[in-house]
């Protein structure tokens, strides 16, 4: 009898964890379609094809991550402090000098939109870490600042910026 019940209350326990798993899945699945609901199906975007992405919902100061052609994309909404730091750099103090300017989009220039790939051996860096508060690879240590450039460790050259185009002041195309 003792086992009977202690059973049945195991598999209640099992229901309301499996429940509770769903709920968690299902209001992360429903946030996706937000940043998504552009976009093509699964199949035709790992073919390749270009993805457009909503800035809106993305705030002051947020990097968002996105899959293109299965890379991560960084898309960054960059902080007047964040641009002005990418900006006054002596360009000669860089590995792989790059303006800014050159790096971003006239009229947009808030905007990073960078591949999350780190050039030494293909870790994804982290976001808003390391000691310019750029991205910094976890794997050898690379720095990067707010424009992606290389600041220093391994890594040989920036993080490269993918095609991308603005096609409304809120919304971008990549590929
Ligand atoms: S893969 Fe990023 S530092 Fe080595």
């Amino acid at each position: 009898m003792t086992t009977s019940s202690a059973g049945h209350a195991t598999r209640r326990d099992f229901l309301y964890v499996a429940t509770g798993s769903v709920a968690a899945v299902g209001a992360a699945a429903a946030a996706w379609p937000l940043i998504y609901q552009m976009n093509p199906d699964a199949s035709t975007i790992a073919a390749g094809a270009p993805i457009e992405v909503d800035l809106a919902p993305i705030t002051d100061g947020q990097a968002i991550k996105v899959f293109w052609r299965g890379k991560p994309i960084y898309i960054s909404n960059r902080t007047k402090k964040e641009v002005d730091d990418a900006r006054n750099v002596q360009l000669s103090s860089l590995p792989d000098p790059q303006t800014d300017q050159q790096r971003t989009k006239d009229g947009h220039e808030k905007w990073l939109v960078v591949i999350g790939i780190c050039t030494h051996l293909g870790c994804v860096p982290i976001a808003h870490e390391g000691s310019y508060n750029g991205f910094f690879c976890p794997c050898h240590g690379s720095v990067y600042d707010t424009s992606g450039r290389i600041r220093s460790g391994p890594a040989p050259t920036n993080l490269p910026v993918p095609p991308y185009e603005f096609v409304s002041d809120t919304k971008i195309k990549i590929g």
